[in-house]
């Protein structure tokens, strides 16, 4: 095989949307790009449409792309999750030298990363997987980039990831994450987040709607308007844009002809599962996933409409409550349940880190997660903040800045959650949260009547407030306490 007189800084193996717009980003930014597609028809594409976006190597096998990289080699896979994620590394894997990069940039499982960066590290290979966020739009002119995998290999990766990567206030939207998995764990918690986030705007918008009233092109309005104040980020200003579309086949709301059954292509479960694994309570996520899952149990909710008796239910006015009040009520309890679920991802952040000695610190998640991903939002910066002021600080909820805002926002959240209760309208979410606040500020949780409870079936003992020790009542016998 001919070495081409041009050698790549960079590779992409698979040419879908996200994988083409990734290359070109890395054309517009001056280097040369070696690209490849199993079928070379996408490849062909690529050229066709966008070959004056910068200097391209085609290549029409993995040979040809594996000879168009110069050394140390970095190749980026942008294939679905799973199987062909691994076939790709083999062939990959087989062509190259020790000291080469294999860069999985898809959203796979952080578990199947950990493993795979073992088996390349056992050829001398590196293995990054990388959470790359901000969809097709993000990929093409700035993404936030999660690379995980050894430092080692960031001294190559990492000056040509911060010449794509989103840019605010001057700092690129990608740092190295950690060893191993610790990129794409990082990347499905930011998509756990996500979940949670698009979940507590879908609650506001509900109760605008159907407690207050307003129309879609309303509620666009106060979504604009929410998003010049502390609610400012990208999921809150695509919503307006959401429900400002007027359906041009029947002239309605798009909103109203959208069928509510959410869709999730995985990474909410997956953050969930680890969490339940690291025994962090990822409130606000978790319903968020499950509200996804019943919107979609569609026979389900067909036999419950209208049948399920809704008991006496209210309407904002019968209950006294001022439209506009109502409103910013609402702002400040989806600002609250926001805030929340941030917390919480940023938990079991610290306890995956914890798990698997990766040492992330949370100061780079909050800086680059500013700009390119989904979450992205200005409160980011006081998220920043709260860890230059305490990286260990126990919650971010109890950092100084956040403490006050839950002070001006729990009024508002509680009375929210009342009156969609009266009204008969879900919001999991949110109600969940100030559940999950309540019970972080309580001074007694009813766990110790579960720790009762379980002594008195199983005897699996309890501890007491008053002295060390694990202890145990004879139930059976004369319910006297025994030291375990
Ligand atoms: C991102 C997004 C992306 C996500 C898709 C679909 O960070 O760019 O989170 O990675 O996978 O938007 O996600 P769901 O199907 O799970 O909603």
């Amino acid at each position: 095989m001919s070495t081409p007189e041009k050698l790549a800084q960079i590779g992409v193996v698979g040419l879908a949307v996200m994988g083409s717009n990734l290359a070109r980003n890395f054309a517009r930014n001056g280097h040369t790009v070696a690209v490849y597609n199993r079928s070379t028809s996408r490849t062909d594409a690529l050229i066709s449409d966008f070959g004056n976006d910068g200097d391209f190597i085609p290549a029409s096998t993995i040979e040809e792309f594996i000879a168009a990289l110069e050394r140390p080699r970095r190749a980026i896979i942008m294939v679905q999750a799973g199987p062909a994620t691994d076939a790709v590394i083999t062939q990959l894997a087989d062509a190259m030298d020790p000291g080469d990069i294999i860069i999985d940039g898809g959203n796979a499982l952080y578990t199947d990363t950990i493993r795979r960066e073992a088996e390349m590290a056992s050829r001398g290979l590196h293995f990054v997987g990388a959470g790359i966020s901000g969809g097709e739009e993000g990929a093409l002119n700035g993404p936030a980039i999660m690379p995980g995998g050894p430092a080692e290999s960031y001294e190559s990766l990492g000056p040509l990831l911060e010449s794509v990567a989103a840019v605010v206030d001057g700092v690129p939207c990608v740092t190295h994450i950690g060893p191993d998995g610790a990129g794409h764990f990082v990347k499905m918690v930011h998509n756990g987040i996500e979940y949670a986030d698009m979940q507590v705007i879908g609650e506001a918008y509900q109760l605008l709607r159907y407690a207050a009233g307003m129309t879609p092109a309303e509620i666009a309005e106060v979504f604009r308007e929410w998003n010049s104040g502390d609610l400012d980020s990208y999921l809150i200003e695509i919503t307006a844009e959401v429900l400002s579309q007027v359906d041009a086949e029947t002239g309605q709301p798009l909103i109203d002809v959208i069928v509510d059954a959410a869709g999730q292509k995985g990474t909410g479960r997956w953050t969930v599962k680890a969490a339940l694994d690291l025994g962090i309570p990822v409130t606000g996520i978790g319903e968020a996933v499950f509200a996804r899952a019943l919107s979609g149990a569609t026979s389900q909710r067909l036999a419950a409409v209208g049948t399920l008796p809704a008991g006496q239910l209210s309407t904002l006015s019968e209950l006294g409550v001022d439209r506009a009040e109502f409103v910013e009520d609402v702002r400040r309890a989806l600002y609250a349940s926001k805030l929340v679920a941030y917390a919480q991802g940023f938990d079991q952040i610290k306890a995956g880190s914890q798990e698997y000695g990766w040492n992330v610190d949370p100061r780079d998640l909050a800086t680059i997660w500013r700009g390119g991903c989904i979450i992205r939002a200005k409160f980011l910066d006081r998220i920043r903040e709260a860890y230059d002021t305490n990286p260990e600080v126990e919650s971010l909820l109890l950092d100084p800045y956040f403490k006050g805002e839950m002070a001006d926002l729990v009024d508002s959240w509680r009375r929210v959650v009342i009156c969609a209760t009266q009204l008969g309208l879900p919001v999991p979410v949110f109600s969940s949260s100030l559940s999950y606040y309540d019970s972080l500020r309580s001074e007694r949780l009813p766990a110790a009547l579960i720790q009762g409870q379980r002594d008195f079936f199983g005897a699996h003992t309890y501890r007491r407030v008053d002295k060390e020790g694990s202890f145990h009542i004879q139930w059976s016998g004369d319910r006297t306490e025994i030291e375990a």
